[in-house]
């Protein structure tokens, strides 16, 4: 397996400063501090995971590389905010953090994934379509800044297969964070 010099693990509050700069920095209309603290603290449905970069732990303000906030509502997981900054990229991080976070659905009560994404991202549309994500309407105008189309994708049933990507530091595979 491949090795590699980042965690997944659960975010907590310290790292909201540095998970608004990495949104900031990757979205043109991004959350807003609140609204990330909303998720962290305030939302009984929201999980919130971080990737975290090995070499960086001396500075934890710095540590952190990618984040992704998800839902889990019944039998759905709603992928709602995912980013890694731009030097960490094609690493297979994302696809760590999705992946941990369909085990965690599938772990709990969820079958289905759900999400939204700008008609323009092709990178996050080959991502999900990785997972075996598929199409399954546009929403004309939905985003903002740049006004934009929303493509809404669906994986149903969640079925996961990590086969060739990098995994975490014990190589031990994905597992569900709670
Ligand atoms: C989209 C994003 C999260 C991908 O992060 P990443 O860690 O680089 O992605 P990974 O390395 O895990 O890539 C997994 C797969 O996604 C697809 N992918 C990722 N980046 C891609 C790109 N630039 N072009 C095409 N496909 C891409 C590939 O299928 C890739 O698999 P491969 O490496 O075997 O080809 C990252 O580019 C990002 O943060 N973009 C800005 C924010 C954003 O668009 N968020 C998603 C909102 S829905």
């Amino acid at each position: 397996m491949t090795a590699c010099n980042w965690t997944i693990e659960l975010a907590t509050l310290e790292s909201l400063s540095e998970i608004l700069r990495i949104e900031e920095a990757c979205f043109s209309a991004p959350w807003t501090r609140k609204m990330l603290e909303a998720e962290l603290s305030g939302n009984p449905f929201a999980h919130f995971l971080v990737a975290r970069h090995e070499g960086r732990t001396e500075v934890l303000a710095e540590a952190i590389v990618g984040y992704l906030c998800y839902w889990i509502v019944f039998e759905e997981v709603r992928l709602m905010n995912l980013a890694v900054i731009e030097s960490m990229r094609h690493r297979g991080i994302a696809r760590s953090l999705v992946s941990t976070a369909l085990q965690t659905g599938i772990s709990q009560t969820a079958h289905r994934a759900v999400l939204e994404v700008r008609a323009s991202n092709q990178a996050a549309q080959r991502l999900y379509e990785g997972f075996g994500f598929s199409q399954t309407a546009i929403r004309p105008k939905y985003y903002a800044n740049p006004e934009e189309d929303a493509v809404l994708m669906e994986l149903d049933p969640i079925v996961v297969r990590p086969s060739g990507s990098p995994v975490c530091r014990d190589e031990g595979g994905y597992q569900p964070l709670q």
